[in-house]
């Protein structure tokens, strides 16, 4: 039943959270953790435009951006590798991916192609309002996804 599970991270307090969450699911059969982020399109697109202004100055508009998204994709996966770590330890097999773009169209593209069997995610991520009951992601996933949830509350 939960064989293979997302485990999407957005490295906010509550996805720290939902970690113990899924090391307790070995005990539920869990073997694979399928361990996430999505880089937002937003940043990509922040990239975009800081690299724009500079290329107006010297022209390396190019190299410059495909670096700076190149460290960005290094920092992730400089975050992800203690994760990796930790859940093997657990016992778990562990893929990690990196994703582009907006984070719920990325998570249920992860979910079909690595047909898990559920996801686990934090009701909050690193916006984390106050007076928000649930996150934006959290509340698409949930509507939309096709596997089991669990919603690990902040
Ligand atoms: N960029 C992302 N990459 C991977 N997982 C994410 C990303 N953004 C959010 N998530 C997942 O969704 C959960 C809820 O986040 P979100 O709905 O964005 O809340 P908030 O609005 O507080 O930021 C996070 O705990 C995390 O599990
Ligand atoms: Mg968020």
């Amino acid at each position: 039943m939960f064989k293979i599970i997302l485990y999407p991270t957005d490295f906010s307090d509550t996805a720290g959270k939902s970690l113990d969450y899924l090391k307790q699911l070995k005990n539920a059969g869990a073997e694979k953790i399928v361990l996430l982020n999505v880089i937002h399109q937003r940043v990509l697109d922040t990239l975009e435009t800081v690299h724009k202004a500079a290329y107006f100055q010297d022209a390396r508009y190019h190299e410059d951006r495909d670096e700076a998204e190149l460290n960005l994709t290094k920092d992730r996966q400089n975050k992800l590798a203690p994760i990796a770590v930790e859940l093997e330890a657990a016992g778990f097999e562990v893929k990690i991916r990196i994703e582009k773009g907006y984070p719920v169209k990325e998570i249920l593209k992860v979910e079909k192609e690595e047909a898990v069997s559920a996801i686990v995610l934090g009701s909050h991520g690193r916006n984390n309002f106050r007076s928000a009951r649930i996150g934006s992601v959290s509340e698409k996933v949930i509507r939309r996804a096709v596997s089991t949830v669990l919603l690990v509350k902040r």
